[in-house]
C-alpha cells in the first residue's frame, strides 16, 4: 500500500490515512511517501511496516545509529533535530487537547538539548544468551548493541569494557542485567545484578573500569552529581535526571518559575534535586519521597550544602497531608511524579493544601494533561507550559507547567 505520512505520533509512528482509516508507520517521517505492509489492524487504525520510502521527506536525515530502529532505544533518530522539537511541542498541545480537553494554550518552544548525542548519564545493559545490549520495548528481546551513541563519552568506553568482560566470561545459559551510572564528578557506578558474578570475576572488571565503582545490587554506593554548586550523593537505585548537559539550566529555570517565598513543598524530591538547589529563596523547604534511601540521602544532601532550612520526610504527599505534617497553603507545591502521574489521594491532597503555585513536572504529556485538566477543574490556572527536551532522539518528552490558584 503506498502512503503519504502527513504526521508523527506520540511514541514517534509516522502517521498516514488511506479510505478513512489512520495508519501509524513507525521510522516514517512526515512528508515521506512510503509503500507499508499492515501488521496489526485495529478496525479504524492499523499499524503498518514500511517496506521502501518512495519520496522522502524534508524533515528526513539519515540516522547516524547503525542498529537504529533494531535496538528500539530511539524512535525519531531519522528526523532533523529542530524538528523532533516541533513534533514534542505538538504531542503536549495534542495531550492537552484530546485528554485534558485543555484548547488555546500557549506551548513554548521547547529548550533544546545541547547535547543531541553522547547525553545520557545511566544506562541498564541486558545480557542473554550471548548478547549485550537493551531490551527492545515491545518484544522484550535483548538486541546485541556494539555501541550506543546516547551515552556520555565515559559511558560509551564504560559499556565498552562491560561487553569485553561478558565476553571474557564466556557463553552462559543465564540472563541478567548491569546498571552503568556516570556522575558530573567524575566518579560512576557500575552495579551487577548477576548473583552469580564471583569476587575474583568483579575484580577483573574493576581493574578495567579504574573510574567506576563495581558493586553488587546490596552494596549501598553512592556517586556525586553536582549542580548549581550543591554537591548531591545519588544511590545506584536513586533517581536523578539522565541528561546531566542540562540539569543546570533546568534547575535555573525551575528557580525562576518557583520565586521566592516563605515555604516550598516538593512532593516528589528524589535525593533533594532541585529543591536544596531552590533553598535559599524560600524560609522553609520541605521535600515528601517514598523511597527510604531518597529521603536519607536527600536530608545529607542538605545538611553538606549547609541548607539548614531544608528537611525531607517519607510518604506520599496524600498521606503526609491526611497526617498533618506539612504547612498548609505553602508558596509553591512541586510535583515530580514517575510516568503514571499523580495518584487519585495525591492529586486530591494537593488540592487540599492549596498552595499558590504549582510547578508540575513531567515526563509524560498523557498523564500531565489529565492530572492538570484536575488542577484546573479545582480552581488553578495555567500560567506556561515549557517543554525540556531532555532525551533527543526518542519520543520522551519533560515538560514544565506552572498553575497559579485562582481567588
Ligand atoms: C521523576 S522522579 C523525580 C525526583 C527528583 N525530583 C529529581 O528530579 O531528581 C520521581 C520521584 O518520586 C518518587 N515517588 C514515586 N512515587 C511517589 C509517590 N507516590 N509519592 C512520593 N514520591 C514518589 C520516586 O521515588 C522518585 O524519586
Amino acid at each position: 500500500m503506498r502512503l503519504r505520512i502527513d504526521g508523527l505520533a506520540y511514541r514517534g509512528f509516522g502517521v498516514g490515512r488511506h479510505e478513512g482509516k489512520v495508519f501509524f508507520v513507525p521510522l516514517a517521517a512526515p512528508g515521506d511517501e512510503v509503500i507499508c505492509s499492515i501488521r496489526k489492524d485495529h478496525g479504524r487504525y492499523a499499524i503498518a511496516d514500511m517496506l521502501e520510502v518512495i519520496r522522502p521527506s524534508r524533515e528526513r536525515i539519515k540516522p547516524p545509529c547503525p542498529v537504529y530502529g533494531a535496538c528500539g532505544g530511539c524512535q525519531i533518530q531519522h528526523i532533523r533535530y529542530e524538528r523532533q522539537l516541533f513534533w514534542k511541542k505538538e504531542w503536549i498541545r495534542e495531550s492537552f487537547q484530546r485528554i485534558g480537553r485543555i484548547v488555546d494554550l500557549c506551548i513554548e518552544d521547547p529548550m533544546p538539548s545541547p547535547r543531541e548525542f553522547d547525553y545520557r548519564n545511566k544506562t541498564s545493559v541486558h545480557v542473554a544468551g550471548g548478547l549485550v545490549g537493551f531490551v527492545r520495548m515491545e518484544t522484550r528481546n535483548v538486541v546485541n548493541v556494539e555501541q550506543c551513541l546516547l551515552l556520555e563519552p565515559e559511558l560509551k568506553d564504560c559499556y565498552h569494557m562491560v561487553r569485553e568482560w561478558v565476553r571474557w566470561r564466556g557463553d552462559r545459559p543465564d540472563s541478567y542485567r548491569i546498571l552503568l551510572r556516570n556522575a558530573t564528578s567524575g566518579e560512576g557506578l557500575v552495579v551487577v545484578h548477576d548473583p552469580r558474578a564471583g569476587e575474583q570475576e568483579l575484580r577483573r572488571l574493576r581493574e578495567a573500569l579504574p573510574g567506576f565503582l563495581v558493586v553488587r545490587p546490596g552494596d549501598h554506593a553512592t556517586m556525586g552529581h553536582s549542580c548549581l554548586s550543591t554537591q548531591f550523593l545519588v544511590a545506584a537505585e536513586s533517581f536523578f535526571q539522565i541528561n546531566s548537559s542540562m540539569h543546570e539550566e533546568m534547575a535555573r529555570l525551575v528557580g525562576q518559575f518557583v520565586g521566592h517565598g516563605q515555604v516550598l513543598v516538593d512532593a516528589h524530591a528524589g535525593v533533594g534535586w532541585p529543591s536544596i538547589c531552590l533553598s535559599s529563596q524560600f524560609r522553609e523547604v520541605v521535600g515528601v519521597e517514598i523511597s527510604r534511601r531518597s529521603v536519607d540521602l536527600a536530608n545529607m544532601n542538605a545538611k553538606n550544602a549547609g541548607a539548614t532550612n531544608a528537611r525531607f520526610m517519607r510518604g506520599t504527599i496524600g498521606g503526609i497531608v491526611r497526617k498533618r505534617k506539612l504547612p498548609t497553603r505553602p508558596d509553591v507545591l512541586i510535583l515530580d511524579p514517575p510516568r503514571i502521574g499523580l495518584a487519585r489521594p495525591d492529586l486530591k491532597a494537593v488540592l487540599a493544601l492549596k498552595p499558590s503555585r504549582v510547578v508540575y513536572m513531567s515526563c509524560d504529556p498523557v498523564t500531565l494533561a489529565r492530572d492538570v485538566a484536575h488542577l484546573v477543574a479545582g480552581g488553578y490556572g495555567i500560567d506556561r507550559v515549557k517543554p525540556v527536551d531532555l532525551f533527543p532522539q526518542t519520543f520522551h518528552v519533560e515538560c514544565l507547567t506552572v498553575l497559579t490558584r485562582k481567588g
